[in-house]
């Protein structure tokens, strides 16, 4: 006789062995298990090679399949991969997305048609940073070649000394205040696009994620400050800023770039009038809208992936454009027009820089139609005087 506990495992293993086996023969005889109530499962590793012989295979869904080749999934994963969105309990309103892995087709312009993810891909790096990049860097090799063939434009009339205001203190300081904001989103913008090219294998992986961390967010929280000065800017220069008489012949005459003397012109010329038109106003708006949306501050959009790709494809190509005009401005602004940046600088242009640059302003200056100094200046105080009782 055996020791009792050694019988009674004995027993409980042969119990166990049984339960096993019965367990197995459920799931390799479905047929004997069909009439039975319960979970039923399948067995995965029952390979069925000829399932695809079966009519309408192709066409199966994914509990179809499951019952001709359990454990084959493929009919879900085609379905995510091409973008069918799936149920989810989420709020729309807060995940918008939640029931979709993989965007749907799509073909944005320059991409193929495939996974909107993949189309973005495809246009951030086939069209826009190389063609962007180039664009910036034509118009810097251009703006070079004009400085340096031709120098910076001049004012041939002899200086008078008598000083018009150009620009008041309140113009001066939208204006300083919008290109400061302006110039650190073009700097920052253009190494978030660009900098992997030329500044990360200069200064190494950690100094550039750090500093790419740290130029996001000043472009990210600059934008609006952008945006405001910008408005404040469009209303203050609009009035001078319209067609007026003058204007078509100077631009059929090339702003007096096809040889002669420049025609004359008003407060601004054409010129600046385009850059007004369509850098500050047109392009201006499309880059500032666009910068919101990824921004995520317009109430009441339902921000998608997809929301997001064609926002920054629409960012990119505006950016890049008014980047190019205001590379352009800037130049006349500085250094490619003797005289300009002084006004600007400290509101005031001698009267012979007026009359060659801008004749038809300064003779409604000097007919008394518009004044020569527009803001108060400061009086000096008076001193106080004794009070008389
Ligand atoms: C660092 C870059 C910039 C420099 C050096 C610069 C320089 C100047 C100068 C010198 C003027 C006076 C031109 C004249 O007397 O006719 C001017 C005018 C003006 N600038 Fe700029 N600027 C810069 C950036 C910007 C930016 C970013 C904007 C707007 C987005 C802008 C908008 C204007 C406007 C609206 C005028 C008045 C001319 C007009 O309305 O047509 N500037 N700028």
């Amino acid at each position: 006789m055996g020791h009792p506990s050694r019988l009674l495992r004995a027993l409980l293993l042969t119990a166990c062995t049984a339960l096993l086996w019965s367990g197995v023969s459920a799931q390799t005889a479905p047929s004997v298990a069909a009439g039975s109530s319960g979970i039923q499962s399948a067995n995965i590793f029952e390979v069925k090679p000829d399932a695809n012989e079966a009519p309408g295979y192709a066409a199966q869904t994914n509990a179809e399949r499951a019952k001709v080749q359990p454990g084959n999934n493929a009919p879900m994963w085609r379905q995510v991969g091409a973008g069918v969105t799936g149920y989810s309990s989420l709020p729309k309103s807060q995940a918008p997305e939640a029931g979709n892995l993989i965007q749907p087709f799509v073909q944005y312009p320059g991409s193929r048609l495939t996974n909107a993810g993949e189309a973005w891909r495809e246009v951030r790096n086939n069209w826009l940073i190389p063609y962007g990049g180039s664009l910036l860097v034509i118009v810097i090799l251009a703006l070079a070649f004009v400085y340096f063939a031709k120098g910076p434009m001049k004012t041939t009339l002899p200086a008078t000394g008598r000083k018009i205001e150009r620009f008041t203190p309140f113009e001066r300081a939208a204006h300083w205040s919008n290109a400061i904001a302006f110039v650190a989103l073009a700097v920052s913008g253009v190494i978030i696009a660009y900098g992997k090219f030329f500044l990360l294998p200069v200064i190494g992986l950690t100094l550039f994620g750090w500093l790419t961390y740290a130029l996001k967010n000043l472009h990210n929280f600059a934008g609006p400050l952008f945006a405001v000065s910008m408005v404040v800017v469009f209303v203050t220069f609009l009035k001078d800023n319209w067609p007026e008489k003058g204007d078509l012949q100077w631009v059929l005459q090339g702003g007096g770039m096809l040889g002669g003397h420049a025609p004359p012109t008003n407060r601004f010329n054409p010129g600046s009038k385009a850059i007004f038109w369509g850098g500050v106003f047109f392009l201006g708006l499309i880059m500032i809208a666009s910068g919101f949306v990824m921004d995520k501050i317009v109430p009441g959009l339902i921000y998608e992936r997809g929301t997001m790709q064609i926002a920054h494809m629409v960012h990119g190509v505006s950016s890049v454009l008014i980047m190019a005009m205001f590379l352009a401005h800037a130049y006349l602004g500085s250094i490619g027009m003797d005289g300009a940046y002084e006004g600007m600088r400290h509101g005031y242009v001698d009267e012979a820089w007026a009359q060659e640059h801008h004749e038809y302003w300064y003779d409604d200056i000097k007919a008394g139609k518009i004044p020569a100094q527009r803001s108060v200046q400061a009086q000096p105080s008076v001193p106080s005087q004794p009070v008389q009782t």
